[in-house]
């Protein structure tokens, strides 16, 4: 849709008013009328990464969820203020694990003589408590574009992984990339006692996957991709990560939304393909490479936006940059101390991998 030119120009104002003072980042499943204000877009890793490169910007604006904004205020100078337009622009994902709930299955592994064997492995998309969680026990972060090394580190440090709080990509990254079995799985559920396990079937587990999904890629089925391949004959199917393991098994090519972009890249023109992520981006994408006669759809018949990303928009961060050029700072997020330190620990041992 187009945006307002009303609010564009404000944007645009605002923007050239701060200067060298902001920084935006903003995530591939922003908007159309956000992305265009981003001075630098990217995937989970390429953002947390990113944010750190602009020491001199007193604003960090991330244009996400509230996860990345967290884990961009932990990788960026004490005195950068990060700032997230809407401040209910959650990851229901990430709220799947809470700070109590992850305590308590640690009680429930050390119960069961296996958490000194255990390597906490957490996606980004998880809160900064649970980030610091990981830390505190030797492990680190992964998101969907280095779970595999994350993985590979792990199982160096120690024999089980406790994977948080995505299922699908633990159990996809596990099964696809590292020639482990489903049976090597487990679930825990924090919803059941002892996680719906027993002792014994956590000892024989390799890798113990946190009940949590995205319900935005939980959404694709085999039945999506079954019908996409009988309704477009010769098209590649490329799926993200935290769709589920039959939807990952049925497609052709699996990856973070940096991947999704790259593939797309280089591709030959002439070829078609189906993609199972959030329609921002897929609908972008369908744009931009139409003229170089790409064709590109979305895996399922239903739209499916990530209502969180999308309450980032244009009004909200026209908002927060006049705020900002004002001198008055909204809705700043911020990490305590405390937390902040193991977090770190965690995020620097992702950042360190090879
Ligand atoms: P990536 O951009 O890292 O692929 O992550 C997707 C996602 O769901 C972020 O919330
Ligand atoms: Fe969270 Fe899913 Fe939205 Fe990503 S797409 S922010 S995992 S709810």
């Amino acid at each position: 849709s187009p945006s307002d030119p009303d609010l564009v120009e404000r944007a645009r104002a605002a923007k050239e008013k701060l200067g060298d003072k902001v920084f935006v980042l903003g995530h591939h499943y922003q908007r159309d009328e956000v992305i265009q204000f981003a001075d630098v877009t990217g995937d989970s890793f390429k953002l947390a990464r990113d944010a750190a490169a602009r020491p001199e910007a007193e604003y960090i604006v991330f244009c996400g969820v509230h996860f990345m904004a967290e884990s961009a205020d932990i990788l960026t100078n004490d005195d950068q203020k990060v700032v997230l337009p809407d401040l209910a622009a959650g990851c229901s994902m990430a709220d799947m694990a809470t700070a109590e709930q992850v305590a308590e299955c640690w009680d429930v592994l050390t119960e069961a003589g296996v958490a000194e064997q255990v390597v906490p492995v957490s996606y980004m998309n998880s809160s900064a408590d649970i980030k610091a969680f990981t830390g505190r026990h030797g492990g680190l972060i992964c998101t969907s574009s280095n779970a595999k090394r994350a993985l590979e580190w792990a199982f160096e440090q120690g024999d089980k992984v406790l994977f948080l709080p995505d299922q699908h990509l633990g159990r996809n990254t596990a099964v696809r990339d590292m020639g482990m079995s489903l049976e090597d799985c487990v679930v825990y559920n924090p919803h059941k006692p002892n996680g719906g396990l027993t002792a014994e079937e956590l000892r024989a587990a390799k890798m113990i996957l946190w009940r949590g999904h995205c319900s935005v890629h939980g959404r694709f089925s085999l039945d999506s991709v079954n019908d996409v391949r009988e309704r477009i004959p010769g098209v590649n199917v490329l799926v993200h990560p935290e769709c589920r393991h039959e939807v990952v098994a049925a497609a052709d090519h699996v990856g973070s939304t940096e991947y999704i972009i790259k593939a797309l890249e280089a591709a030959p023109a002439g070829s078609k393909w189906a993609i199972g992520t959030e329609l921002n981006l897929v609908r972008r994408l369908a744009n931009r490479f139409a003229p170089e006669g790409k064709e590109v759809v979305f895996l399922d018949r239903t739209v499916c936006f990530c209502s969180t990303m999308n309450r980032i928009d244009l009004p909200h961060l026209v908002w927060a940059l006049e705020s900002l050029a004002e001198g008055k700072l909204v809705n700043r997020i911020q990490v305590d101390r405390e937390t902040e330190t193991y977090a770190k620990l965690a995020l620097e041992r992702m950042l360190a991998l090879p």
